[in-house]
């Protein structure tokens, strides 16, 4: 398959990570663009990059840059989006993938007009073990999917600065973990949810630090989803069939689920994949697509997910400043 030159955009924890999937897939990436050029030249030494950036900008006028993989905080993006995608290359943005529907919906747009692949790096998407499951679920063994419950606790310090409670860079649950407990729901929902109900409690910068949310779509499935920034929650989904429940463990980055059938009590261990492995999983997708190979980005659920996230968020009366008039 051909190898495309990705340039980071970014090089914080999670471009790390991507580097560290392209070390262990024997390649490297082709260049970094950061706002502060000395902790880009550094992460250049680190990985065996051979471009750095003077000006960020650069990268969207290199002709040698296929994929941009933008790891920069949620409300930076949609700049970064617009450029990328007006110059032609492909995208694979972090989650969460813009701030709301109205970007995302503009995104969209300007990729399909660019006729280039725009991507959310949603890890679920691309981990083996859920696409197995999925796999499992539609052969019929376990009957009709009814309930599902995915949580999602991380302990976040009260530094109401760094970008998990800082309302400037987008903060709050919702955006920074809720976008994965969503993202499961959907990938086993068989539509989009189009009821839902919610509670929220605010941190003191006004971002929502902990959310309850329930769901339900067209065809009666139901979904539970409790989030915090300041409570680990076990890493585990349950999805609930008539004839027997799921339980993921090491959501998101999982590999391993435990089928058990209720009518006989039977239970079955399912493996698949890496959690070692995942951003590999997403880079080895995205360049399926931009090949036109197969395309498993699922910028559909990304979509759903982003319009859920719109209206729960609407319903809270909670804006960034950037959604301000
Ligand atoms: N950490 C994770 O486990 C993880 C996992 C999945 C997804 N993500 C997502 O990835 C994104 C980055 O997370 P991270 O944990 O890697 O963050 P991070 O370690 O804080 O790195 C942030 C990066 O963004 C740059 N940046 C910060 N503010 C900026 C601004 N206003 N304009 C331009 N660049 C700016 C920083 O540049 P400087 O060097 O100049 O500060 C740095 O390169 C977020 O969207 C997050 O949700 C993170």
């Amino acid at each position: 398959m051909r190898e495309y030159n990705w340039a980071t955009l970014g090089c914080g924890v999670i471009a790390n990570q991507l580097a560290q999937a392209m070390e262990a897939k024997g390649r490297r990436l082709y260049s970094v663009a950061n706002r502060t050029y000395e902790k880009a030249v550094v992460f250049a030494e680190r990985y065996g990059i051979e471009k750095v950036y003077d000006n960020l900008d650069e990268v969207f006028a290199d002709d040698a840059v296929d994929i941009i993989y933008i790891s920069t905080p949620h409300n930076t993006h949609i700049s970064y989006l617009r450029k990328a995608l007006e110059s032609g290359k492909h995208v694979l943005c972090e989650k969460s993938i813009t701030l709301n529907t109205e970007e995302l919906t503009e995104a969209v747009e300007l990729a399909e007009r660019n006729h280039v692949v725009l991507a959310e790096a949603m890890t679920i998407f691309h981990m083996p073990i859920y696409k197995t499951l999925r796999e499992r679920i539609q052969s019929g063994s376990l009957g009709e999917l009814r309930l599902i419950q995915m949580n999602f606790g991380s302990y976040k310090e009260y530094n109401m600065e760094n970008r998990f409670f800082n309302r400037e860079l987008a903060g709050g649950a919702l955006l920074d973990i809720g976008v994965y407990a969503l993202s499961f729901v959907r990938w086993f929902m068989s539509s989009k949810p189009d009821q839902i109900l919610s509670q929220v409690k605010f941190a003191s910068t006004g971002v929502d630090e902990q959310a309850a949310i329930l769901l339900k779509n067209q065809q009666e499935e139901m979904a539970t989803v409790i989030l915090s920034l300041h409570a680990k929650q076990p890493k585990r989904g349950t999805i609930a069939f008539d004839k027997g429940y799921i339980e993921l463990f090491d959501y998101p980055r999982g590999e391993e689920a435990v089928i058990t059938y209720t009518e006989d009590g039977q239970k079955e261990v399912v493996k698949a994949g890496a959690t070692a492995k995942a951003l590999e999983y997403e880079v080895e997708d995205m360049e399926k697509a931009v090949l036109g190979e197969a395309d498993e980005m699922h910028l559909d659920y990304t979509r759903d997910v982003m319009d859920m996230m719109t209206s729960i968020r609407k319903e809270w009366g909670m804006k960034y400043p950037e959604e301000e008039a």
